[in-house]
């Protein structure tokens, strides 16, 4: 009974204590401003809560002049305005350092502020980059469009083919090469590698865009890639419900990048660290799910008449599957059967037989224009990705009006290939092509 008092009353001590912090009273109560302004620190906790605290603070009271200016010079860790740095952000960047085995990781407000902070911090007026034939539009159009009014040139390679590299580098010039470790929307796997290996020769440092492939399948700092981004928009975060980017470095390159996002304004809100970081936790499932649906889509479509092709990096015939092995993070590549490479396939659909617009109708697969949701989604990419492309440029890619990208979900793989057999119509199913 002691005891119990005694544990009582230390429970009640606290309490007060607590209580105690919320305002400074001058009388019995404190004045309704008093109260209502009040920002009392977080109590401290006893126990571990089970999802994080989120830090919406714009700014954060520093004890003194001198501590402001250490922790906004970089002295003393800590935070002071949440531009610079916040504890969500942290808590998020950190996770991705992790997942990618990297020294260095930021979180950014979009997949383009990622590429931005990595062109921002390591090109000058007068120098030239490479980049992908296949690169995201966007991307594309920030290097060739934006990077010009800077004094930066670039030129594009075909990733698929090492010796465009030597044949559009410029010696002394070229300072960074960009690509995607899978291209969107025909899956080209890139032999990062080999990548690697004509940097080192030329002296530009490679960066990849990992946003199709995520660490699950591919971490490219570890094949001695210096730069990896990612939307975090998509597979990632997996629920369709934020904008964000992530930039995992090296030590030796890293440089000032983080100040330099802070200055461009490039962060990403505590917000949507804390949804990011909740999608994160189902990740691991929602990645290898989505992946085997992919695997066995991939195959079904190849079976099918209306289906003019199959993209898919798992299937023997993909020009780049050979690729796959020099990539593919090795847990990933020995936990799954050699024909699953990643949630995204695409197709071509036979348009003498079935137009896109009945096998969206029929199949009920949304046509969402972005990739990596829990559900099944479709684009067309001539009607999104790439329509800033006349018809030819398109047809150059390997893209035609009948291409259709389906990024692959978490749902029972039945309920997916009734969808899409409904998609293409009740032709029947021939011997594999
Ligand atoms: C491959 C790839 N990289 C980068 C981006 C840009 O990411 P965000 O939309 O988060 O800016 C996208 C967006 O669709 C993408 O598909």
């Amino acid at each position: 009974m002691i005891s119990l008092l005694g544990r009582l009353s230390k429970s009640l001590l606290a309490y007060e204590a607590f209580k105690g912090t919320l305002v400074v009273e001058h009388g019995e109560f404190p004045s309704l401003d008093d109260v209502c302004l009040s920002n009392p620190p977080a109590p401290t906790l006893s126990t571990h809560p089970s999802s994080p605290a989120i830090f919406l603070a714009a700014t954060y009271a520093c004890s003194d002049p001198d501590q402001a200016n250490r922790i906004l010079g970089g002295d003393e860790f800590g935070f002071a305005y949440q531009r610079d740095a916040h504890p969500n952000g942290l808590r998020l960047a950190e996770k991705f350092r992790l997942l990618h085995h990297a020294d260095q990781a930021l979180v950014t407000n979009s997949g383009m502020a990622a590429l931005s902070a990595i062109v921002l911090h390591q090109l000058r007026a007068g120098d030239h980059c490479l980049i992908s034939r296949y690169l995201y539009g966007r991307s594309s159009v920030l290097i060739q469009q934006e990077l010009p009014k800077f004094g930066i040139e670039s030129t594009e390679f075909d990733p698929t083919d090492l010796e465009s590299v030597r044949r559009n580098v410029r010696r002394g010039q070229t300072k960074l090469l960009l690509v995607e470790t899978i291209a969107n929307p025909l899956l080209q796997v890139a032999d990062l590698p080999g990548l690697v290996a004509l940097g080192r020769e030329y002296g530009f440092q490679v960066a990849v865009d990992n946003t199709f492939a995520t660490p699950y399948w591919c971490r490219p700092l570890e094949l001695g890639v210096d730069w990896v981004w990612e939307s975090v928009s998509k597979m990632l975060n997996g629920h369709s419900d934020l904008m964000m980017g992530m930039v995992c470095g090296k030590d030796e390159h890293w440089g000032r990048i983080r100040q330099m996002a802070s200055t461009w304004g490039l962060g990403a809100a505590p917000w949507d660290c804390f949804l990011a970081e909740r999608g994160l936790t189902t990740f691991g499932l929602r990645i290898e799910r989505a992946s085997q649906n992919a695997g066995l889509a991939a195959r079904y479509l190849v079976e099918h008449n209306d289906v003019k092709q199959v993209f898919y990096p798992g299937l023997p015939h993909h020009p780049t599957q050979a690729n796959l092995k020099s990539i593919a993070n090795t847990k990933a590549a020995s936990d799954s059967p050699n024909d699953v490479a990643g949630n995204v396939v695409s197709f071509e659909l036979d348009l003498q037989q079935r137009s896109v617009e009945q096998f969206i109708a029929t199949s009920g697969i949304l046509y969402f224009p972005s990739l990596g949701e829990c559900s099944t989604t479709l684009s067309h990419p001539c009607s999104s990705s790439h329509r800033h492309l006349s018809e030819n440029q398109q047809r150059a890619l390997g893209i035609s009006p009948g291409t259709i990208r389906l990024s692959f979900g978490i749902e029972a793989f039945d309920t997916l290939r009734e969808k899409i057999r409904a998609g293409l119509g009740v032709s029947q199913l021939t011997t594999q092509k």
